[in-house]
């Protein structure tokens, strides 16, 4: 049996009337890189943010390192060791890089080896590192909002599709960072709608559909399956060359 650092069973989320998430199954397996994927309203976003405990769970179990997380606080989720890099690259704008990272360092002052590494795949941080956060790309910002999620090691980084809007050059990047990331204890769950870039990262995939998980297994198998992938994502036989 694989070990899983999160495992999330039978789990529904309601956001006001809505009965979005509809009995989530989701495994993670520790030391991975596992992608969620499906299509727009799918409730990939829903997942995360119920798994950090943002939305809270109305049934079901979450399970991470052996504790249940479903009924504690955001900032006790975040305590235990989950990262969560949501979608809209939350940087602060009027500070400056350094700033950003230095407030994302809970524990102490931020550690200086760490950051050399982080500046190895994420370069330009280190240039505009006395820059407001707000004058970079929008690529730039996403790196800022990745390096502040692992300024200190984390147990568990949740990522919420980092490609969007990219340019095929930063996606590249991105790559190599999350490359790197694989070779230290930090496990991934990454959300994504960019089939080409989770495919060269991930170990497991599960996709997700109106609210279910409606396909888990191991990424190269989806990557090698033609036909699976049109039936699960919809992807026409030449999208993704
Ligand atoms: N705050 C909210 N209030 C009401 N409905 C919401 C809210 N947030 C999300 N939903 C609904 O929940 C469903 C799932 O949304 P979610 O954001 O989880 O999807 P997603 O898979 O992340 O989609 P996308 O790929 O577009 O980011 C959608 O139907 C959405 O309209
Ligand atoms: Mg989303």
């Amino acid at each position: 049996m694989t070990d899983s650092l999160l495992t999330l069973s039978g789990v529904h989320t309601h956001i006001g009337q809505y009965h979005i998430l509809q009995g989530v199954d989701l495994e993670v397996p520790r030391g991975g890189l596992s992608v969620l994927l499906g299509r727009n309203g799918a409730g990939k976003t829903t997942t995360l943010r119920t798994i950090m405990g943002l939305w809270k769970a109305s049934a079901g179990s979450i399970t991470f390192d052996g504790r249940a997380i479903a009924a504690l606080p955001t900032p006790d989720i975040a305590r235990a060791g989950v990262a969560y890099v949501p979608e809209s690259m939350a940087v602060f704008s009027d500070l400056t890089v350094r700033e950003n990272l230095y407030l994302a360092a809970r524990s102490g002052p931020m550690d200086t080896a760490r950051l050399e590494w982080i500046f190895e795949f994420f370069p330009a941080l280190k240039k505009f590192w006395n820059y407001p956060a707000g004058n970079l790309s929008g690529g730039q910002k996403q790196m800022v909002a990745i390096a502040r999620a692992i300024v200190e090691p984390r147990a568990l980084l949740l990522v919420d599709e980092p490609t969007k809007g990219l340019a095929p050059a930063i996606v590249q990047s991105l790559i190599e960072a999350f490359r790197q990331l694989k070779q230290t204890n930090t496990t991934v769950l990454l959300v994504e709608q960019n089939f080409n870039f989770v495919k060269q990262l991930g170990d497991t995939v599960s996709v997700m559909d109106d609210g279910r998980i409606v396909h888990a297994g191991r990424m190269a198998e989806l990557a090698e399956d033609r036909d699976l992938q049109q039936r699960l994502l919809g992807l026409s036989l030449d999208a993704h060359q």
